[in-house]
Parts: C-alpha cells; structure tokens; sequence
C-alpha cells in the first residue's frame, strides 16, 4: 500500500503549485503598500559599511521606497562614495559610525562589514534604539552571541535581522514547505558545498589597505570560508531539519593558495543533529565544477537546489519483499517513474524552465491571485529584494522578521564550532550534549 507521504506526480505539482503560490502571498503581498508609500512614512536608515555586499543592497533597496537611506558610513573613501553613488539620493556620510547613531531622526541601521565588527556594531544600534539589519554570519565569537541576545532583549520593540537571504527566497520557502508536507519522505541528509576556483582575493592598488579590503584572509577578521559561504547553508541545513546540530567534526587547510593567508582555502565539515541526520559539507578554492548546491535527500526524495534553481527527485517506489513476485523488482518501476527520476523543477525563481509545465502552471496561479485582487502580479525578485522587503514590513507593520536572532545565532554558532573542530582536529560537541555527556 502507497505510504501516507507518497506522492503521486500530480500531487506533487498540486502541492508544489499551491505552495509556491501561498508562500509567495507574504513577500509578494508587499506591492499595495509599494505605490502608496508617502516619503514621510518611509523607514528612515542608515547604511554601515558600503563594500561589495552594501552596495548590492543599497541597489535593491533603489527599488523600495517603504525605506529611505539619510546616511552612509564607511571608512574607506572610495567605498563611502560608491555607497553613495549607488543609492543616489545624497546621505549624509560618515567615517564614525557611532556618530551616525547618535541621529534621532534614523528608524533602521544596515550592516555589511566585516565579521569582526558586527556584534558591537549591533549591540550599539540597538542600544542607540534603532532597529537593525546585519548581514550573516550574525557574529564572530561565541560570547558575543550572549552579548547581543541581551541588548535585543532590552529592546524587545526593535526588529533584528540577519541577512541571511535564502530565508526570504520564495525558492527556499517552497522547498521548505514541501519538506513539511512529506514530499522528501524522513529527510536524514544534507550534502551542501560551495566550489569556487579562483583565489578569493581582492585587488589591491596601495598595500596599506591590504587588510582592510581582504579581511576575509584574516583571522583576526575573519571565519573564512565557514563563514563567509557555509554559514548560507548551515542554515540552510538547520532550516530543513528544523534543528541545530549536536556536534560537528571537520578538516581543512592552506594547501593550494599558499599566498600569506590566513583562513583555510578548503573546508570539509560533518555537521550532526539528532537522531543520526548529517549534513556533509565541503567549500573549496580550486575547482568551481560542483559550484554551488544545496541536496536535501528523504527516503522518498531529494530537493537539489542550486543558485536560483530547485529540483525535486522522487526516490523509486519500495522493493517488493512479500508474496510470490518472482524476481524482486521495484515496485512499480514504470516508465513514468523513470522520468519523475529525472526531477521535476520546484519553482523557477528566476526564469528557469520558462515555458514549463510547472512554470506556466505558477504563473497562472499568481495571475489568478492576482486577478481575485489577493495580490499584484509581478515578477519574481532576488531573495535580497525579498529580504530587504521582509525588512521593511517588519518595521512598518509587525510582520515576522524573516531571519531573526535566534536563526543567526543557530547560524553563527554552527560557523563558530565547525572552524573550531578543523582547528583542533577533535569533534566540537553543542553545549546541551556536552552537560549530558
Ligand atoms: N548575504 C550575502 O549573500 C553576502 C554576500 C557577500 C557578503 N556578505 C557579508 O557582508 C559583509 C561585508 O562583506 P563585503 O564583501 O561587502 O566586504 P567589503 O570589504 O566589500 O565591504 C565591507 C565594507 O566595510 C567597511 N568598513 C570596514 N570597517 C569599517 C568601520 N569600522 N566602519 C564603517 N565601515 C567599515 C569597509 O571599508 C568596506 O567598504 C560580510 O559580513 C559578508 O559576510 C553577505
């Protein structure tokens, strides 16, 4: 008999559809407020550190007008006034950020500087009464996640947000929701990496800022790549088990980019949660083939995410282990089984498989939304967008921050442990199973 959590394909796109379709109401629900915000109503902010990563936010938030950038700071000149450059509307900049909090007229601060910075960067703001965005990983070291869980609980009005941006994609919640609903079965395994094949650094015209502009070479900086790429999917891990790991055990090294860094060019990290699920991690320097993959494996499914882009894979149907079969042969092993093997696209975030099925069968369920006034149609945007949006509405209107403290700091401490187990060689254990052991 068909197990409870078996999917027959049409269930699968009727489930798929209907999430997609629902999970995109709260982000895409936005649009209404979008044309009727009036500037006095906009979430005033200022922007911390308008690097690489702040000014692609700054670039989205262009297109949000529920917020309005009254400040930039940055240290470092030419970033200050690409920051500024980017959001065009002439902030006030600063060089102290401190002196920026100092403004009662800012609602919200942004930060995107180094790992290093950001928990008394945030611990500040919050105290300075602002609410907060700070890009992942949330913080450093591990006191410090203590650190800022006070200063948010002393300022339980202020929303704080991680940018950890998969959390607002409208890809990642459908895989999620699918998880929730058995479509992937018992999910017990995570194997996740992030493959690049260049040597990470930064160009840098006057050696004196070496450090500031390759920080993430850094130990003093930096987590390197646990957590500047694994922290996304850590939490990508601790999102589809809906748990934190027990333990982790890990290695890694300086072995190809022998060039006076720091922080490891390879990570390889066995995260472990309870009851026996893992993730497999692995980030590397020298080979981008494998590049960037999420695969979240059941035992009636896989969901396979890369950048923009989800699978689903249905696993065969159970072998046949009673009565007279003679050979035992997978049960129903039918053509059509065959191709659901082959996967069916999740949700086309960003204009993958146009034309397909599944893509026109969204569509017209967004249309449909759309056409019953629940909400305005439009195009799918890149999770930050998303994120950036959640943001907005969190302020304005209470909505749930989308990657709160507790998220980060699950986050953050998954980053923190997993560097400590490839520095001393010996498995790092979570606290709780540490005081049970
Ligand atoms: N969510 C994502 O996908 C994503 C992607 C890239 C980076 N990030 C995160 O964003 C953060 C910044 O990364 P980046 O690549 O933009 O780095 P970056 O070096 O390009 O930018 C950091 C900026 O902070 C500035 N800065 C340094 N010290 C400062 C100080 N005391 N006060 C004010 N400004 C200061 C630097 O001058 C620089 O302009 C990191 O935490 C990183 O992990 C997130």
């Amino acid at each position: 008999m068909e197990k409870e959590n078996d999917l027959t394909r049409r269930d699968f796109l009727k489930t798929a559809a209907t999430v997609a379709a629902v999970s995109a109401l709260p982000v895409a629900g936005a649009p209404a407020i979008l044309a009727d915000t009036a500037p006095s109503d906009a979430v005033r902010y200022g922007f911390i550190g308008t690097g690489t990563e702040g000014c692609t936010l700054l670039r989205f938030l262009t297109t949000i007008p529920e917020g309005r950038c009254v400040a930039t700071c940055d240290i470092y000149p030419p970033n200050l006034k690409k920051g500024v450059e980017t959001i065009g509307n002439n902030p006030q900049t600063y060089e102290d950020y401190r002196q920026m909090l100092e403004r009662k007229d800012i609602d919200l601060i942004l930060i995107a500087t180094p790992l290093n910075l950001h928990a008394q960067m945030v611990i500040d703001s919050l105290n300075a009464g602002k609410h907060v965005f700070v890009e992942k990983t949330m913080y450093f070291k591990e006191e410090e996640g203590d650190a800022i869980r006070q200063a948010a609980a002393a300022h339980p009005k202020q929303v704080l947000q991680i940018g950890l941006q998969r959390r607002s994609s409208v890809l990642y919640q459908v895989a999620m929701e699918m998880i929730r609903k058995g479509a992937l079965g018992k999910v017990m395994f995570v194997r996740a990496n992030w493959h690049r094949n260049n040597n990470w650094r930064r160009p840098v015209h006057d050696p004196k800022y070496e450090r500031l502009i390759n920080w993430r070479m850094y130990r003093e900086y930096s987590g390197g790549l646990m957590a500047e790429l694994a922290s996304h999917q850590i939490d990508v891990a601790n999102w589809a088990f809906e748990a934190e790991p027990l333990s982790v055990v890990a290695t890694g090294g300086i072995d190809y980019w022998k060039d006076g860094r720091e922080t490891c060019d390879n990570i390889e990290a066995i995260f472990e949660y309870s009851e026996g699920r893992k993730l497999l991690y692995s980030s590397i320097l020298y080979n981008a083939h494998y590049d960037y993959v999420e695969q979240i494996m059941g035992d009636h499914g896989t969901i396979e995410i890369t950048v923009g882009h989800g699978m689903y894979y249905r696993e065969p149907a159970a072998k046949v282990t009673k009565g007279l079969a003679k050979e035992n042969w997978w049960a129903g092993a039918t053509v059509s089984e065959k191709a659901e093997q082959k996967g069916f696209p999740i949700f086309p975030e960003k204009g993958n498989g146009e034309g397909s099925f599944m893509d026109r069968e969204t569509r017209y369920a967004r249309r449909w939304l759309a056409s019953m006034g629940i909400y305005e149609y439009e195009e799918p945007h890149e999770p930050r967008w998303y994120e950036l949006k959640n943001l907005m509405a969190s302020i304005r209107e209470g909505k749930p921050i989308a990657a709160p403290l507790e998220v980060g700091v699950a986050d953050a401490q998954g980053v923190i442990y997993g560097n400590r187990a490839v520095d001393t060689g010996q498995k790092v254990l979570w606290p709780k199973k540490e005081a049970a052991a």
